[in-house]
């Protein structure tokens, strides 16, 4: 499947550099040309000959040593890559990225690049958890990077957590998903804001309202949107859910937190797909000291929360708008209702009473709702291929407002 495709693997200096070597040689297994550059310290984990034999190209390590002096290194590998690969990145060359060092054979060939650039990161738990760390990896994604999340586990610094090297078979199956999607999806490069879970709205530091969203609707629409080539921003309440590789994940907890990401975000999106039970009232006061209980009945006062999806359908400029309605009753009547109050340009029901439907389940059943007055009722189905058919609606939409501005 990546016949063809050039891969620049820019490998940084740690322990997971041997598990670069295994992604090289899996890379050249499915018909990929392979050019790797190393930094001065990930060639102390693994040697260049390592690289050079499985990848059958020269490895780079110095931008001063010249191989051909017809071309100047840097600058005829980074116009080279169809897509480049920062496997591992540590937190060093992901904060020299984030700043426009470029100091090394790695860090100059990648400010001249005009190729897509995924970063894996691979470091110990709590450099990843860093604020400079987490503060970088934002700028890189503002940049346009994108990000395959290092996984759980065992660490070779002893700890166990967060800061795994992603494992090489699933970051080849990415690049296989990116190039296949390239090749054929209309969502491939857009900008997708996918608002996921559920929201707490804190009464007291221990209590809070909210409801049953797991996030599993909304992840599954990130992982279709990811695999169709789009760039994700996840922002999601709180779930016991992995996010998807690719994704740039926004935690939030109140809806107030999910207003603000969503806002901020807004103007650089393409499409929002709002997923998020959202809580629509939040105590009107949120204590920060535990509420003793008392004899007799108590009184919570509430008070609205912004509806995110109607701000964003009052401030919509190009971007094309889908809701979700939960219902339990009337379900056509107030999603035809939420189609107009929010401005959205298609609403996604479902009636969370039916068996196999909702909140929790892994599987969906939901009707969809276009401005142009049509409608489309899907069986039940698993949250993923309910997610395939949604992104398949939002496809043709893009190609009717294609076809009207080109009218
Ligand atoms: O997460 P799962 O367990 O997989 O469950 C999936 C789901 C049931 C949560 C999902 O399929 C779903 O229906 N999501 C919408 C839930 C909801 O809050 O619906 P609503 O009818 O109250 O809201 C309508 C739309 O407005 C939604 O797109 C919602 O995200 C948005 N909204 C609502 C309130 C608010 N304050 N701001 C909003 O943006």
């Amino acid at each position: 499947m990546l016949k063809e495709k050039k891969i620049l693997l820019c490998v940084t200096g740690g322990i997971a550099v041997y598990k670069a070597a295994a992604l090289t040689s899996k890379l050249v297994q499915t018909g990929a040309h392979v050019k790797v550059i190393l930094s001065e310290s990930a060639a102390k984990f693994v040697t260049p000959l390592t690289f050079q034999a499985l990848s059958r190209n020269a490895v780079y390590t110095d931008t001063f040593d010249e191989k051909n002096p017809q071309v100047i290194a840097h600058i005829d590998l980074a116009d080279w890559a169809d897509l480049i690969l920062v496997a591992p990145a540590t937190a060093n060359t992901i904060a020299k990225l984030a700043n426009g060092i470029a100091d090394n054979m790695i860090t100059t060939t990648l400010l001249a690049a005009t190729a897509p650039v995924w970063i894996a990161p691979a470091m110990n738990v709590h450099m990843y958890d860093h604020p400079a760390v987490k503060r970088n990896i934002t700028l890189l994604y503002e940049d346009g990077c994108r990000f395959i999340e290092p996984g759980e586990g065992y660490l070779a610094c002893g700890y166990v957590g967060k800061g795994r090297l992603e494992e090489p078979e699933k970051i080849v199956k990415l690049v296989q998903e990116y190039f296949a999607a390239e090749d054929r999806s209309p969502l491939q490069g857009k900008t997708i804001i996918i608002t996921a879970g559920p929201t707490r709205e804190r009464i007291d530091p221990v209590r809070f309202i909210s409801n049953h969203s797991t996030g599993k609707m909304g992840y599954a629409l990130a992982q279709e949107a990811i695999k169709q080539g789009a760039r994700v921003q996840l922002i999601s309440g709180p779930v016991q859910i992995p996010a998807p590789a690719g994704v740039e994940l926004i935690k939030v907890e109140s809806a107030e937190e999910m207003y603000q990401a969503a806002m901020e975000r807004f103007d650089q999106a393409d499409i929002v797909i709002g997923t998020a039970a959202v809580a629509d009232y939040r105590p009107k006061t949120s204590f920060d000291y535990k509420i003793k209980k008392q004899a007799g009945e108590t009184v919570l006062e509430l008070e609205r929360t912004k509806d995110i999806l109607m701000e964003l359908g009052q401030r919509k400029s190009r971007q094309l708008l889908v809701g979700f309605a939960a219902e339990t009753n009337n379900v056509e009547e107030y999603a035809q209702r939420k189609l107009l109050n929010k401005n959205a340009d298609m609403i996604v029901a479902n009636n969370v009473k039916q068996q196999g439907a909702g909140f929790g389940t892994d599987t969906n059943i939901v009707t969809i709702f276009k401005r142009d007055g049509t409608k489309k009722q899907l069986p039940l189905m698993t949250k993923l291929a309910v997610a395939e058919q949604i992104l398949e609606e939002i496809t043709s939409l893009l190609k009717d407002l294609g076809n009207h501005e080109n009218s």
